[in-house]
């Protein structure tokens, strides 16, 4: 395309004059079923927790995730991912691949009440392990391999319970493959499989790691999940889970990465989400409580930019939010 002045030829905001001409010409349009729904559940009964860095998100017991769920598909949004906070944690996070564990009950029950509604499982062991790692700790350090046998047992589990999408979030090197062949040898060849691909090494977790109680007790997660400087190796993790058999990819977290959704969206005929974190979240959240911004318009213009930079769908604490401001 030529890229000489061509004023008073052209003239874009000729079709910025009315509401309706920017409607037709608008590029990136959001809909509720864009949207996936975080969830954080515990055991008990009539539970509903605010959680306290996360304004209008709580800790649920399933009683009230089934309330949740009825309004969530009034408002047209139809898929939820769940986080389980267990009783009881320890070195190897038996609860999270336990036929009676949090997201196994909670699975179950919003399948049987919802069967349309789509239950993404986030399978990973750092909300169920003692020391909040996402995986088995040998003399300090998060064994690769001892891991990935627990995580496939995790999804195979999931799986069990009625979980419609696996989404493994631990970022241990070969787990989409182990997965991959654990679901299909026991049965669940059509149990797709969402990956959090390109998972970065983020502050903008905290919040989430207050919600679903899983600070790591001693050091940090650097040395599985990604150093936020790199973008050729996000898409190297791609292509691995690609060939492992990912079905969906996800990049994470979403603002600060919106160039990595875009890099992945243009080199990978794959469907891609992106995870709009805890952290980006809060942010919007503190800064409208304090009449710094203005939340709604914040938070269509952060949702539809992770769209237009390339994401097929988004996780976001927003969807009820923003599925509500659809509608208007
Ligand atoms: C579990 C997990 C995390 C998030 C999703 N799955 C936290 C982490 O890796 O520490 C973060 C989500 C958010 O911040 O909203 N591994």
């Amino acid at each position: 395309m030529s890229t000489q002045p061509n004023f008073p030829i052209t003239r874009l905001r000729r079709l910025r004059k009315t509401a309706a001409l920017r409607d037709m010409f608008r590029e990136t349009s959001l809909s509720a079923a864009d949207f996936i729904y975080p969830l954080f559940i515990v055991e008990g009964e009539n539970v509903k927790k605010e959680i306290s860095s996360m304004p209008d998100q709580y800790q649920l017991s399933i009683d009230n995730v089934l309330r949740e769920c009825e309004e969530l598909t009034k408002l047209n949004v139809n898929s939820v991912i769940l986080f389980g906070i267990p009783n009881e944690k320890d070195e190897v996070g038996t609860g999270a691949y336990a036929d009676d564990g949090i997201i196994q009950k909670a699975t179950r029950a919003i399948k049987e009440r919802f069967p349309e509604m789509i239950v993404v499982t986030d399978v990973c062991l750092c909300e169920y392990t003692s020391h909040g790692h996402c995986g088995v700790v040998e003399n300090g350090y998060v064994d690769n391999d001892k891991t990935l046998e627990l995580l496939a047992k995790e999804a195979v589990s999931h799986a069990q319970s009625g979980a419609d999408i696996i989404a493994p979030s631990d970022m241990m090197d070969g787990r989409i493959g182990a997965i991959r062949t654990a679901l299909d040898g026991n049965g669940f060849s059509d149990t797709p499989i969402m990956a959090y691909s390109a998972k970065y090494s983020s502050g903008f977790y905290g919040p989430f790691r207050e919600a679903a109680e899983s600070t790591p007790q001693f050091g940090d997660r650097k040395t599985y999940q990604m150093d936020f400087g790199n973008s050729d190796e996000a898409m190297r993790e791609i292509v691995l889970d690609i060939q492992e058999g990912a079905d969906i990819v996800m990049v994470k977290p979403a603002l600060s990465y919106l160039d990595v959704i875009r890099r992945a969206k243009d080199n990978f005929n794959i469907p891609i989400c992106a995870y709009n974190v805890s952290g980006e979240y809060s942010m919007v959240k503190a800064a409208a409580r304090n009449g710094w911004l203005d939340g709604e318009k914040v938070t269509m213009e952060v949702l539809t930019s992770i769209k237009r930079a390339g994401a097929d769908v988004i996780i976001t604490y927003f969807a009820k939010e923003a599925a509500a401001l659809l509608r208007k």
